[in-house]
Protein backbone atom coordinates (compact mmCIF):
# COMPACT_ATOMS: atom_id res chain seq x y z
CA UNK A 1 0.00 0.00 0.00
CA UNK A 2 1.34 3.40 -0.85
CA UNK A 3 1.30 6.25 1.77
CA UNK A 4 2.50 10.09 2.04
CA UNK A 5 4.46 11.42 4.92
CA UNK A 6 8.26 11.74 5.48
CA UNK A 7 10.77 8.28 5.57
CA UNK A 8 13.85 7.92 7.08
CA UNK A 9 15.21 6.08 4.42
CA UNK A 10 18.89 5.45 5.07
CA UNK A 11 22.25 6.49 7.25
CA UNK A 12 23.87 9.36 5.43
CA UNK A 13 27.38 7.34 4.84
CA UNK A 14 25.06 4.66 2.64
CA UNK A 15 25.01 6.97 0.01
CA UNK A 16 28.02 8.11 -1.21
CA UNK A 17 29.28 11.28 -3.65
CA UNK A 18 28.19 10.64 -7.16
CA UNK A 19 26.07 7.45 -6.42
CA UNK A 20 22.50 6.06 -6.18
CA UNK A 21 20.92 3.48 -3.83
CA UNK A 22 17.21 2.17 -4.00
CA UNK A 23 15.03 2.61 -1.26
CA UNK A 24 11.64 2.02 0.02
CA UNK A 25 9.77 4.99 0.89
CA UNK A 26 6.20 4.63 1.94
CA UNK A 27 5.72 2.08 -0.55
CA UNK A 28 7.38 3.54 -3.28
CA UNK A 29 10.72 2.75 -4.88
CA UNK A 30 12.80 5.31 -5.09
CA UNK A 31 16.26 5.79 -6.26
CA UNK A 32 18.39 7.83 -4.01
CA UNK A 33 21.28 10.21 -5.55
CA UNK A 34 23.87 12.23 -4.46
CA UNK A 35 25.83 14.97 -5.87
CA UNK A 36 28.12 16.91 -3.28
CA UNK A 37 26.18 17.99 -0.43
CA UNK A 38 22.61 17.78 -2.71
CA UNK A 39 20.52 14.89 -2.27
CA UNK A 40 17.60 13.62 -4.98
CA UNK A 41 15.10 11.86 -4.81
CA UNK A 42 13.58 9.87 -8.43
CA UNK A 43 10.99 7.45 -8.64
CA UNK A 44 13.27 4.31 -8.79
CA UNK A 45 11.46 2.93 -12.06
CA UNK A 46 12.28 4.47 -15.86
CA UNK A 47 9.18 6.17 -17.34
CA UNK A 48 10.51 4.26 -20.52
CA UNK A 49 10.06 0.70 -19.49
CA UNK A 50 11.04 -1.39 -16.52
CA UNK A 51 14.80 -0.51 -15.51
CA UNK A 52 15.87 0.86 -12.48
CA UNK A 53 17.37 4.35 -12.47
CA UNK A 54 19.10 3.31 -9.48
CA UNK A 55 21.31 1.00 -11.66
CA UNK A 56 21.82 3.94 -14.23
CA UNK A 57 25.71 6.42 -14.94
CA UNK A 58 25.50 9.48 -13.02
CA UNK A 59 26.56 12.78 -14.11
CA UNK A 60 26.99 14.73 -11.34
CA UNK A 61 28.47 17.94 -13.27
CA UNK A 62 24.97 17.90 -15.32
CA UNK A 63 23.04 16.50 -12.75
CA UNK A 64 21.48 14.05 -14.73
CA UNK A 65 20.94 10.07 -14.46
CA UNK A 66 21.11 7.93 -17.51
CA UNK A 67 18.96 4.78 -17.50
CA UNK A 68 21.27 1.47 -17.79
CA UNK A 69 18.65 -0.32 -20.07
CA UNK A 70 18.09 2.18 -23.67
CA UNK A 71 20.11 5.33 -22.05
CA UNK A 72 17.07 7.94 -21.87
CA UNK A 73 18.66 11.24 -19.71
CA UNK A 74 16.81 12.27 -16.69
CA UNK A 75 17.44 15.76 -14.82
CA UNK A 76 18.01 14.40 -11.33
CA UNK A 77 16.21 17.60 -9.76
CA UNK A 78 12.96 17.79 -11.83
CA UNK A 79 12.67 13.99 -13.26
CA UNK A 80 12.17 15.43 -16.48
CA UNK A 81 13.22 13.07 -19.59
CA UNK A 82 16.38 15.04 -21.32
CA UNK A 83 16.67 12.79 -23.95
CA UNK A 84 14.59 9.84 -26.10
CA UNK A 85 13.37 6.99 -25.74
CA UNK A 86 11.67 8.48 -22.68
CA UNK A 87 9.20 11.23 -23.20
CA UNK A 88 7.68 11.55 -20.11
CA UNK A 89 9.27 12.49 -16.64
CA UNK A 90 9.80 10.45 -13.28
CA UNK A 91 8.11 11.85 -10.11
CA UNK A 92 10.64 13.78 -7.96
CA UNK A 93 10.59 13.69 -4.76
CA UNK A 94 11.91 16.45 -1.93
CA UNK A 95 14.88 14.82 -0.31
CA UNK A 96 17.34 16.25 3.00
CA UNK A 97 19.96 15.04 5.44
CA UNK A 98 18.98 15.53 8.74
CA UNK A 99 22.15 14.96 11.29
CA UNK A 100 23.21 11.49 9.50
CA UNK A 101 20.18 9.75 7.97
CA UNK A 102 18.12 11.29 4.92
CA UNK A 103 14.76 11.87 4.99
CA UNK A 104 12.17 11.52 1.95
CA UNK A 105 9.17 13.20 1.64
CA UNK A 106 5.84 11.52 -0.16
CA UNK A 107 3.23 13.96 -0.48
S1 LIG B 1 13.85 1.56 -19.85
FE1 LIG B 1 14.79 3.47 -19.46
S2 LIG B 1 15.15 4.28 -21.43
FE2 LIG B 1 14.15 2.40 -21.81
Amino acid sequence: MLRSGRFTVCNSEDLENGSAICVRAGGHLIALFRAGEQIFALDDTCSHAQASLSEGDIDINCMTVSCPLHGAIFDLGSGEALSSPATSPVKSYAAEETGTEIVVTIP
